[in-house]
């Protein structure tokens, strides 16, 4: 595995659209294998193809529940219910926070590193993680959803420190 360079505001490839992903071949493996080792490294709770340089529809996402490590390719919101405005965070936006309006709780189908299609669940930050990663593989950034952006000293929280 190997860490790759989180690409970071103010580069273009951030805000365009990504291809869906086809082959599911072994470079594709080693690039989720890459993705998770340089978001964990980071902190971070999730990280998406176009914040490593590549404009494919793909993230990954831990967010420390019992999920654990999930790899998402092609993933589309198939169901979206309640909402919850809770800190927000990017790796690409390092030390920026805001509020951020997201659904409580959706439903994603998505396929796996071998292609077969499955479907998750999530609640909570969870949802968050999930609704964040996917906007970023539409080339939306969180600082275009805030409600308000957050001053550090009102940061108290690990949980307040989530990057995604
Ligand atoms: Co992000």
């Amino acid at each position: 595995m190997a860490l790759r360079n989180i690409v970071k505001t103010g580069d273009p490839i951030l805000t365009k659209v990504c291809r869906p992903v086809e082959k599911f071949d072994n470079k594709l493996a080693i690039l989720l294998d890459d993705m998770y080792e340089t978001m964990v490294k980071a902190n971070g709770v999730g990280l998406a193809g176009p914040q490593v340089g590549l404009l494919r529809r793909l993230c990954v996402i831990d967010v420390g529940d019992e999920n654990g490590r999930l790899e998402l390719i092609n993933p589309v919101i198939t169901e979206m219910n309640g909402s919850e405005e809770d800190v927000e965070g990017c790796l690409s936006f390092p030390g920026d926070f805001g509020l951020v309006e997201r659904p409580q709780k959706v439903k994603v189908s998505a396929q796996n590193r071998t292609g077969e299609t499955f479907e998750i669940e999530g609640e909570g930050l969870l949802a968050r993680a999930l609704c964040h990663e996917i906007d970023h593989l539409d080339g939306i950034l969180f600082v275009t959803k805030v409600t308000r952006m957050l001053d550090p000293s009102e940061l108290e929280t690990n949980e307040a420190e989530v990057e995604e």
